[in-house]
C-alpha cells in the first residue's frame, strides 16, 4: 500500500514539473501512469514487426505492460494440420515478452471466423464427437503449452470469441455448433477444459458490441449469469469495443461494466480502437478521436473491476480497419510513421487525472 501510495506521489510530482510539461516525451510512459491506476495498458501486436522493425519494438518495451498476439495464437496458426501443432511464430513473442517483462493476453482458443480455422477444419464436415475431441485437444494442448513457456507471461486466455451473432442469437453456422448450440452448455464445456489445462489461469468471455444496451447484450449477460451461477470457472469478460466513426453512449456503457463486474467478473477492454472516415479532415478528426480515447480510459479508471485497456493495434500504419472496414482508418494513437497523435497524449491525461475511484 504505501508503496503505491510512494509510486503515485513520485508520479504526480513528475506531472507537475514544469519541465516536463514542455517534454512530453521524457514524461512518464502511459504503462506507469495506468499502473499507478491498477490498470494494465497494451496492444494486440504483430511479431513479423516486432522483429522487423525496432522503432516498432521499442515503442512497444516502452510504453505497454501487456501485449496480444493479432494472429500467432489463433488455431489457424497453432493447428496447421490434423495432428500436427506449431508454436513456432507464437513463441517468439513469449520470448520477446520474457526479455522485456510484459504480459501476454492469450487470444483466442475457441473462434468460429475462417480467419482463423485452419484449413483442414473447413474441408470436411465433422461429427459431434470428432469436434469434440478436436476442441477439448486444442484447447487443452495450446494452454499446457504455454503454462510451460510462457509462465510469468501469459496470464490469461480469452477462452471463446464471439460465440453470438449481432442479434445475439448463438452462431449456428459456427463449425462448433456441431457440439451444441444451447450457450451455456458449449461454454460450459469449453471452460471447464481450458481449467483443467491450468487450474490457475484467468478465464475471459471476448465479444464485440455488448457495451451497449440491446440483445446482444442481453444474450451475453444471461448465458454468463448462469455459468457465474453454476460455477463454471469464467473470471472475466473481454470488451472489444471497436469503435468509430459514431461516439459511444459513456452511461450506458458504464451501467454495462457494473452489471458484469456485479458477477464477479474481471473486465477487460480487449480491442479498441477508433475508426475514422477516409473523407474526415484534419486536426478535428484528430481531436475528436483523442476525446472519445480518453474517455474510455477514463471510465476504466472509475470501475474498480476495470484491470485492462488494450488497443487492437497501436499505428495506423498495421492497424486492420482499413482493410476490413472500406473508408475507415486511422484508428489507433500513432500515425504511420509512429509518431504520437493526439490521442496518444489524450489516454496520456485520462490515466494521469486523478486517483482511482472507489466506486463499484
Ligand atoms: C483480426 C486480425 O486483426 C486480423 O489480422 C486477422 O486476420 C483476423 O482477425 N475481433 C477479434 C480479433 O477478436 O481476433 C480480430 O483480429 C478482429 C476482430
Amino acid at each position: 500500500m504505501q508503496k503505491r501510495l510512494l509510486t503515485l506521489l513520485a508520479l504526480a510530482l513528475l506531472l507537475a514539473s514544469p519541465v516536463m510539461e514542455s517534454a512530453t516525451a521524457a514524461s512518464p510512459p502511459i504503462k506507469t501512469l495506468a499502473k499507478a491506476r491498477g490498470i494494465l495498458f497494451g496492444s494486440a501486436v504483430e511479431i513479423r514487426e516486432l522483429y522487423r522493425d525496432a522503432a516498432y519494438a521499442k515503442f512497444v518495451r516502452g510504453e505497454f505492460s501487456v501485449v496480444t498476439p493479432e494472429y500467432e495464437f489463433k488455431m489457424k496458426a497453432i493447428a496447421p494440420a490434423r495432428g500436427k501443432l506449431d508454436f513456432k511464430d507464437a513463441d517468439r513473442l513469449v520470448t520477446f515478452a520474457l526479455k522485456n517483462r510484459l504480459l501476454i493476453r492469450g487470444h483466442t482458443l475457441v473462434w468460429h471466423n475462417p480467419d482463423a480455422l485452419p484449413e483442414w477444419m473447413k474441408e470436411r464436415k465433422f461429427t459431434r464427437e470428432e469436434l469434440r475431441g478436436i476442441l477439448k485437444n486444442h484447447i487443452q494442448r495450446t494452454i499446457k503449452h504455454f503454462r510451460k513457456t510462457g509462465r510469468g507471461s501469459v496470464f490469461c486466455w480469452d477462452v471463446a470469441n464471439e460465440i453470438f451473432d449481432s442479434d445475439g442469437r448463438f452462431r449456428t453456422d459456427s463449425v462448433w455448433a456441431g457440439i451444441t448450440t444451447n450457450p451455456v452448455e458449449f461454454l460450459t464445456l469449453v471452460f471447464r477444459w481450458a481449467h483443467e489445462a491450468d487450474p490457475k489461469i484467468k478465464l475471459f468471455y471476448n465479444e464485440y458490441d455488448i457495451e451497449s444496451p440491446g440483445k446482444k447484450f442481453e444474450a451475453v449477460y444471461k448465458t454468463l449469469q448462469a455459468l457465474r451461477k453454476a460455477r463454471v470457472p469464467i473470471h472475466g469478460i473481454g470488451f472489444q469495443m471497436h469503435h468509430g466513426p459514431d461516439r459511444l453512449n459513456l452511461p450506458a456503457t458504464r451501467a454495462i461494466m457494473k452489471k458484469f463486474a456485479a458477477l464477479g467478473l474481471t473486465i477487460h477492454i480487449t480491442e479498441y480502437d477508433f475508426a475514422l472516415r477516409d473523407s474526415e479532415r484534419l486536426p478535428d478528426a484528430f481531436e475528436r478521436q483523442a476525446s472519445a480515447y480518453s474517455e474510455l480510459a477514463t471510465l476504466c479508471t472509475s470501475i474498480k473491476a476495470c484491470k485492462a485497456f488494450t488497443t487492437w493495434g497501436f499505428t495506423d500504419r498495421d492497424s486492420w480497419i482499413p482493410e476490413t472496414k472500406p473508408g475507415l482508418g486511422r484508428a489507433t494513437f500513432l500515425d504511420g510513421n509512429l509518431a504520437p497523435k493526439p490521442a496518444y497524449y489524450s489516454l496520456k491525461r485520462a490515466f494521469s487525472a486523478g486517483f482511482k475511484s472507489q466506486s463499484k
